[in-house]
C-alpha cells in the first residue's frame, strides 16, 4: 500500500482512517475477547457460576452484534465520525460502571448492554470507511479495520491479569474503560469518507469480465440489497461460520483439560487461536486482493470444516491441539475480512455501512447461540465430540454457500 496520496477535496492522507480503524477495533477486542480473565475473580467474589458469568459475555455479543445494523445506517447517513465518537463514550461508560457492580443484573446491564451497545457503534463504521479510501486494496483495508479485535485481546489479557493481581478486578474495568473511551473517541476524528467519485491518483477501476464499459453502473441501495437472495445466503453463511467459531472459542480450553492436558497447556490453545485470529485479518485480506475473494473465502471454510472435525481427536496431544486451534483461529478471523469484502464486492460501497451492519447481526445471534449450544451438547452427551462434529457440519453449510453464491448483476442507471 502507498499511503501518502492526498485526496481531492480532502486533506487527510488515506492511511489515517486505517490507523483509526486499528485503534477503534482494539477497544472492541479488549471488550469482547478477553472476557475469560474475569471468570475467576467474579466467581471468587460473588460465587457466581461459569454459566452466570458467561451470560454477561453472551449478552454483550448479542447487543454488540445487533447494534452494528443501526451503527451502519447512521454511519451511511451522518458519517462514521459521530457514530464512533458517541459509541466510544458509551463503551467507556459501560465498562467503567462494570467496575462498581454488586449483582449479576448490574453486570449484565453495564457490561452486556451498555458496553456492548457502545462497542457495536464503534466497530462497524471503520469497516465501511477504510475500503472507500483503498478501492484497489479493499480486502486488505478491511483487514486493518478489524485487526484490533485480535490486538485488543492480546493487550487486555496480560494487562487485566496484572491489574487484577495488583489492584483488583474492579480497577480493570475502571482503568481500561477510561482508556477505551479515550482511544475510541480519539480514533473517531480519523474517520471521514472520501468525496463521491474520488479515487486514488493513477488508479482506474478494473473492467469486470462481460461488463460493457460504456454503460454506467451504480451501487445497490440498502433496500435493493436486502431484496437479493445473495444477501440472505451470505447471512446464513455468516451465522454458521460464527456459530462454530464462537462455540470453539468458548470451549477449547475446557476441551483440553477434559482430555487430560494441564490447564496451562490447554489455555495455550486459546492463545494460539487468538494469535492467528489477529494475524489472518490482514494477511488473508492481502491474499484475497491477489487471488480473489471467492477462492480465498471458499478455501478458508473448507479448511475450517476439516479443522473442526479434527478438534476432538487432537485434544489427546497438546501439539496437535495447538495446531488445530491455530487453524481454527485463522479461519474464524478471516471471516471478518472476507464477509465485509464480499458484501462490498457484491453491493458496492455506497450503502456498505447499512448492508454490512445488517449482515453482521448474524454474528451477534451466533455469539449468543454458539457457546450455549456447545455447552448444552457437551452436558447432554458428556464429551465435546458432538459439539465439534455439529460445528463441522454447520461450517460445511457456509463452505457450500460461499462456493456457489455469485455476485448479483450490477445495477445500471
Ligand atoms: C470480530 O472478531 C467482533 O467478532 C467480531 O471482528
Amino acid at each position: 500500500m502507498t499511503g501518502n496520496e492526498k485526496t481531492a477535496g480532502a486533506v487527510m492522507p488515506r492511511w489515517i482512517p486505517l490507523v483509526g480503524g486499528i485503534l477503534s477495533s482494539t477497544t472492541c477486542g479488549a471488550l469482547l475477547y478477553a472476557w475469560s480473565v474475569f471468570i475467576k475473580p467474579l466467581n471468587a467474589e460473588f460465587g457466581w457460576s461459569r454459566a452466570d458469568i458467561a451470560t454477561a459475555f453472551a449478552i454483550a455479543c448479542l447487543v454488540f452484534g445487533l447494534m452494528t445494523y443501526p451503527a451502519g445506517r447512521l454511519s451511511d447517513k451522518y458519517g462514521p465520525r459521530i457514530v464512533v465518537l458517541v459509541g466510544g463514550i458509551i463503551l467507556g461508560i459501560g465498562f467503567v460502571l462494570s467496575g462498581y457492580i454488586q449483582t449479576k443484573a448490574e453486570l449484565y446491564l453495564t457490561y452486556g448492554v451498555v458496553a456492548g451497545f457502545g462497542g457495536g457503534l464503534v466497530y462497524l463504521p471503520p469497516i465501511a470507511t477504510a475500503p472507500k479510501w483503498w478501492p484497489e486494496r479493499r480486502a486488505l483495508a478491511t483487514g486493518f479495520a478489524v485487526v484490533g479485535l485480535g490486538l485488543g485481546s492480546f493487550i487486555m489479557g496480560p494487562l487485566a491479569t496484572y491489574i487484577i493481581e495488583n489492584a483488583g478486578w474492579r480497577y480493570v474495568f475502571i482503568y481500561v474503560g477510561i482508556a477505551m473511551g479515550i482511544i475510541a473517541v480519539a480514533s473517531s476524528f480519523s474517520l471521514s469518507v472520501p468525496p463521491a467519485g474520488w479515487r486514488p491518483a493513477g488508479w482506474t477501476p478494473p473492467v469486470e469480465k462481460g461488463q460493457d464499459p460504456s454503460r454506467e453502473r451504480r451501487d445497490y441501495t440498502f433496500q435493493e440489497t436486502v431484496k437479493t437472495l445473495q444477501f440472505w445466503l451470505l447471512y446464513i453463511a455468516y451465522f454458521c461460520g460464527s456459530f462454530a467459531g464462537l462455540m470453539v472459542i468458548g470451549h477449547i480450553a475446557g476441551h483440553g483439560t477434559d482430555q487430560g492436558l494441564t490447564p496451562m497447556k490447554a489455555a495455550f490453545a486459546s492463545s494460539c487461536l487468538a494469535i492467528m485470529n489477529a494475524a489472518t485479518r490482514v494477511i488473508s485480506g492481502y491474499i484475497a486482493d491477489r487471488l480473489g475473494i471467492k477462492i480465498t473465502f471458499t478455501g478458508v471454510f473448507i479448511l475450517q470444516v476439516a479443522a473442526m472435525a479434527l478438534l476432538y481427536p487432537s485434544g489427546q496431544s497438546y501439539i496437535a491441539l495447538w495446531a488445530v486451534a491455530a487453524v481454527i483461529g485463522w479461519n474464524y478471523g478471516a471471516m471478518f475480512t472476507m464477509f465485509p469484502a464480499t458484501c462490498l464486492q457484491y453491493f458496492g460501497p455506497t450503502a456498505q455501512g447499512s448492508n454490512y451492519g445488517l449482515l453482521f447481526t448474524a454474528w451477534g445471534l451466533a455469539g449468543f447461540a454458539g457457546p450455549y449450544v456447545g455447552g448444552w451438547l457437551k452436558d447432554s452427551t458428556g464429551t465435546y465430540y458432538m459439539p465439534f462434529i455439529v460445528g463441522a457440519a454447520v461450517v460445511a453449510v457456509s463452505a457450500v454457500i460461499v462456493a456457489l453464491v455469485k455476485a448479483p448483476e450490477k445495477k445500471h442507471v
